[in-house]
């Protein structure tokens, strides 16, 4: 039988399927049954800057107007810190305490100063490790890619400098140049880049002539845009590589490996209708692996990233040279 154990930011995972961070990972309860079932780590659900805008925001209101100024002064700038991830440092503690597989908390910001302060109490509060959700949506046309890939650069900086656990930054895949953003991150003090976040996208009701949420679950065919930047870039950064989208079974997992990953997450196959994937995945890893006469995952690591293959006709061309029918 395969040995699926490996290491992930210098965490020691029992097997490289992590459950990644979604509504499905915001409770305790729920992370302790991914770990029944058998995955190596959990993200928590990101805590959002929004959320604690709006509960700092109705907590204001019920600040007493007549008390001691400075008191109010001191209440109201300090406001942020005290309440907005209180509620997620409770369940950060609550579900590190459940569970013996490695923990990996979850922030969502875009200001340097309230990452910093989030990281840190995160960190405190029993996290193994923290995965940096660097997404926003980048509005103005004042502002260029040049300027969003500096100021995400700082955010990690400011982190990096201020807690002790393993860090790791989850990518949107909207570089103009991913290789070179990942070689600046790697260059930072972090244990690992996240390859690609999936993000919310709102549809709109033609009826209505309002925006309406949309769910945006994976498809297993989602999986080659990470497949193929992981395999570019994996050979050129230090850090470790964790591929996130499409991976929907064991196929999917084993490809992450062979393109470079160090480890991979699921999401939206949780949503699914399949008993237990995480089981399945990890059975259908381990069978594959003994048909191929692999005993570890470093025996497979990174076989097919563009280094190993020495050929830039794979993942590397852009266009089709000729139609394919
Ligand atoms: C309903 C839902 C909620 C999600 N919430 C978060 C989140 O809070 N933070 C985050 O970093 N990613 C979040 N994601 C993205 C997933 O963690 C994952 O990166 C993405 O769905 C791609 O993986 P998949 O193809 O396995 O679904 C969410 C995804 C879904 C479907």
């Amino acid at each position: 039988m395969a040995n699926l154990k490996t290491t992930y930011m210098g965490l020691s995972l029992k097997n490289p399927l992590i459950v990644g961070s979604s509504t499905l990972t915001a409770t305790a309860d729920k992370c302790k049954e991914f770990e029944d079932n058998g995955a190596g780590a959990v993200v928590l659900k990101s805590i959002f800057e929004e959320q604690i805008r709006a509960e700092v925001s109705s907590t204001y209101d019920t600040l007493d107007g007549n008390m001691h100024p400075e008191a109010y002064e001191y209440l109201q700038a300090d406001m942020p810190m005290r309440i907005g991830p209180a509620s997620y440092l409770e369940k950060v503690s609550e579900t590190a305490e459940a569970l013996s597989i490695p923990v990996i908390a979850s922030i969502n910001c875009t200001t340097p100063d309230k990452w910093v302060n989030f990281a840190d109490k995160i960190a405190a509060a029993g996290a193994d490790a923290i995965e940096l959700n660097v997404y926003d949506i980048p509005s103005s046309s004042n502002i260029s890619g040049a300027d969003i890939e500096q100021r995400h650069l700082e955010l990690v900086r400011a982190v990096s400098a201020t807690v002790t656990i393993p860090i790791s930054v989850k990518l949107g895949s909207f570089y103009s140049s991913i290789p070179a953003f990942t070689k600046a991150l790697d260059q930072e003090d972090i244990q690992a880049i996240v390859m690609f976040n999936r993000f919310f996208q709102p549809d709109i009701d033609i009826e209505d002539l309002a925006i309406k949420p949309s769910t945006n679950l994976s498809r297993p065919e989602d999986l080659r845009t990470p497949l193929r930047w992981i395999a570019i870039t994996s050979d050129e950064v230090n850090c470790d590589i964790c591929l996130t989208g499409g991976v929907h079974n064991a196929e999917g997992a084993i490809k992450s490996i062979l393109a470079g990953a160090n480890a991979f997450q699921i999401c939206s196959v949780l949503y699914s209708q399949e008993r237990n994937p995480i089981s399945k995945i990890l059975s259908g890893m381990n069978e594959w692996m003994d048909n191929h006469h692999y005993e570890t995952i470093e025996d497979f690591h990174s076989l097919l990233s563009n280094k190993h293959l020495n050929t830039k006709d794979g993942f590397e061309r852009a266009q089709y040279m000729k139609a394919l029918i």
